[in-house]
């Protein structure tokens, strides 16, 4: 073989392989996923995490467990309030409202207090037990744009005491009905079918995307040998 011979073939050896290296990141390009950072369509109360896993996204329902709850508990927690609200009658209000009277009472009625303005934005208009349990399980989650600074109660269980006794502080209103119970369980409740229905869609988009994906990188992979075969003859 010739000085020019080698040469050429040196020559062709190489454009190949850049014509490799540029088509596998093109391929990485069309192949590799890309996972949106937030589901393309949001499923209200269901939030996919990686794998499908599923955490619930509403407060767990409280009104049943009122009329049984643990008044003095409630008293106890009451302690992570106290540094913005004051609960006795005709207490001062701090950084927040004073809070004597609330469950029952129209939203943001304390006088003397300037509200935010948000907390009736989701058109409920007097702090019911069902209300108090939403806003106390995440208050930004409720009311987006609160005043209210503070993370909310996780347990449902510390929230009905809380309710309970904020209860006992000049509302005094009956314990939930068994009708105004099951109004809370079916808006909180994400009934199984749905949860069910819901994973099934979420694993036939994926199927359906890793089977385009291996399409795809099948017929980049086809093409790229074709281009180095023609350039190497
Ligand atoms: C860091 C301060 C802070 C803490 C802690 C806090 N709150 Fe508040 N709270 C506020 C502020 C500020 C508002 C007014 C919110 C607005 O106008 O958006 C408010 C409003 C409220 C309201 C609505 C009152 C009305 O008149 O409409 C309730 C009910 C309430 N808080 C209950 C609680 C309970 C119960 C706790 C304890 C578990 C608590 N808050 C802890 C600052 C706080």
């Amino acid at each position: 073989m010739g000085g020019m011979e080698f040469n050429k073939v040196f020559a062709a050896i190489l454009v190949a392989g850049i014509i490799a290296m540029f088509a596998g990141f093109v391929a990485e390009q069309l192949a590799s996923p890309h996972y949106l950072e937030e589901d393309a369509y949001p499923i209200e109360g269901v939030e996919t995490v990686g794998g499908g896993e599923k955490k619930e996204k509403l407060a767990e329902p409280i009104l049943a467990m009122i009329a049984s709850a643990d008044v003095a508990r409630g008293q106890k927690l009451s302690k992570a309030c106290a540094a913005c609200h004051s609960f006795d009658k005709g207490g001062a209000n701090g950084v927040g409202p004073n809070l004597y009277g609330v469950v029952g009472a129209v939203k943001q009625a304390k006088s003397g207090y300037a509200y935010s303005g948000v907390m009736n934005a989701n058109g409920e208009n007097n702090w019911t037990y069902a209300a108090l349990n939403k806003f106390l399980w995440k208050p930004k989650a409720y009311a987006p744009g609160t005043k209210m600074n503070y993370v909310g109660i996780k347990k449902p269980e510390d929230r009905a005491a809380m309710v309970a006794w904020l209860n006992t502080l000049g509302s005094n209103k009956p314990a939930p009905s068994a009708s105004q119970i099951a109004a809370e369980q079916a808006e909180l409740a994400l009934p199984e079918p749905v949860a069910e229905a819901v994973e099934t869609a979420v694993e036939t988009v994926k199927d359906v995307a890793a089977d385009a994906k291996a399409d795809i990188t099948k017929s980049v992979v086809k093409s790229t040998d074709g281009i180095a075969v023609k350039t190497a003859e």
